[in-house]
């Protein structure tokens, strides 16, 4: 029998949570720039596979369950960003089902890893951060493919409406009964908008007044988990007509509020909760009776590989003597400075730009393509430059310039274009800050 109050358990799937074992909500003291709101998060890596997804991949497969579809050693297929995958995994394993899940390459390394320690078959796929169901090539395509073969079922999660009656039914009274009905707003991230379709209807039944807010990042931002208006049209469940409040959050905000969670709150947040707390800042005003509660959705463990491309100072520091390897690396560097079949001064690189159509390949990162770049560039970040061959020419005789902020990280991009066989590819010497001090355009200018 499963006890609560003693927290004794039949089998792991006992603590899945519902009104009698609530995650917690706990109060923002030093962050918030309220003095009268009262916000509290809530702490959804306390479910037993570490995030709000636990809730939905339980549901839909009791939906199935009761629908009596599933049989024994039932085979699942879902496109998935990561979190409804572990939920899944877990879940299928504790009923000898078997997984699948076609995922983009661009989700953080842990969450793959760990999918794959969960027994789960992995397939990476060229596809954006959120699955897109219009790729062709994507998550979705290649799991509704499989899932044509009779013996494999895909749950669905963009469709299914067991993921946001999983909120109706636990996370909403959760909410209502844990302030006692005094919540007065109520703020999610939306990725595929299961959380705050079925909290907010659950809520706006108890008490129409409840103002229910919708939280999304920007195009071309690198948050796991949650999608910009233009991916968000890709799910069923986006009903902006429901919300009271929708607010966009730029990439570093939230980073950088994620950070301070974690070192002025203690609160062990990933990068979403962040950006949904950015958003209850913006959109819930300060006064007396204000009670806010933020969706948390998971927690920062998953996002090393993730934070340390936004936050400065949390790569190992170089301490020690170089291997010669690495230092026969700097001094390859070194020499493609001065190498004038790998490098091109400023005025010939405008000139080729100008003339020859060359791909331009920026590989700063996504924040710093964003802010300025040369028109027609397109961003590969350095480190990940060897998992998007495809964003390079497929004729390795095609004109290539890299391009960084000052030349120097170009270098190892061109050495790099160089190993996999690009004959013609240059670093432009000086980079964008001498691009921009020639006068020559930039985009945004
Ligand atoms: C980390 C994270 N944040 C936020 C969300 C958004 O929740 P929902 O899909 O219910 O809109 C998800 C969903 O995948 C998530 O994994």
């Amino acid at each position: 029998m499963n006890n609560h109050s003693l927290r004794v358990y039949d089998s792991i799937l006992g603590l899945l949570c519902s009104i009698d074992n609530p995650t917690p909500l706990v109060r923002l003291n030093r962050v918030t720039p309220f003095q009268h709101t009262q916000l509290y998060a809530k702490l959804e890596w306390y479910n037993p596979f570490g995030a709000i997804k636990d809730r939905v991949a339980a549901n839909m497969i009791a939906d199935a369950q009761e629908r009596g579809v599933t049989e024994e050693e039932q085979k699942l297929v879902e496109p998935t960003s990561g979190n409804t995958g572990l939920g899944l995994a877990m879940i299928a394993n504790a009923n000898r089902y078997s997984l699948t899940t076609p995922l983009s390459n661009q989700i953080p390394q842990e969450k793959r890893t760990l999918l794959r320690f969960f027994g789960t078959e992995v397939l990476e796929l060229e596809d954006t951060l959120c699955p897109a169901p219009g790729a062709p090539e994507g998550a979705i395509a290649k799991a509704h493919e499989i899932a044509e073969r009779a013996d494999v079922m895909m749950l669905n999660q963009y469709a299914n409406e067991a993921n946001p009656s999983a909120h109706y039914k636990t996370t909403g009274p959760e909410v209502w009964s844990q302030t006692e009905g005094r919540v007065t707003h109520f703020v999610a991230g939306l990725g595929t908008c299961g959380t705050i379709t079925g909290v907010g209807r659950y809520l706006k039944e108890k008490n129409t007044d409840i103002q229910v807010l919708g939280v999304h990042p920007n195009e071309g931002h690198d948050i796991p988990g949650v999608r910009s208006v233009r991916q968000l049209q890709q799910t069923r469940f986006f009903h902006p007509e429901e919300y009271d409040g929708l607010v966009e959050i730029g990439n570093q905000e939230a980073f950088d509020l994620c950070l301070r969670l974690n070192r002025e709150e203690s609160l062990t947040a990933g990068p979403s909760s962040a950006m949904a707390l950015m958003g209850a800042f913006q959109l819930i005003p300060d006064e007396p009776d204000c009670l806010g509660v933020v969706i948390f959705p998971d927690s920062t463990f998953k996002y090393a590989s993730s934070v340390v491309t936004h936050i400065a100072g949390l790569g190992s520091p170089q301490t020690g003597a170089k291997s010669s390897r690495e230092l026969l690396l700097d001094e390859m560097i070194e020499h493609a400075r001065f190498n004038s079949d790998l490098t091109t001064d400023i005025m010939e690189a405008h000139n080729l730009w100008e003339n020859a159509d060359p791909v331009v390949i920026d590989v700063r990162t996504i924040d710093e393509y964003q802010e300025s770049h040369v028109p027609g560039a397109v961003n590969t970040p350095l480190l990940e430059m060897s998992k998007h061959l495809s964003n390079f020419p497929e004729d390795r005789d095609t004109p290539i310039l890299t391009m960084c902020q000052r030349g120097n990280l170009s270098l190892s991009g061109v050495l790099f274009l160089n190993s996999i066989g690009y004959r013609k590819a240059k670093s432009v010497t000086g980079g964008l800050d001498a691009w921009r001090e020639k006068g020559y355009a930039t985009d945004p200018s």
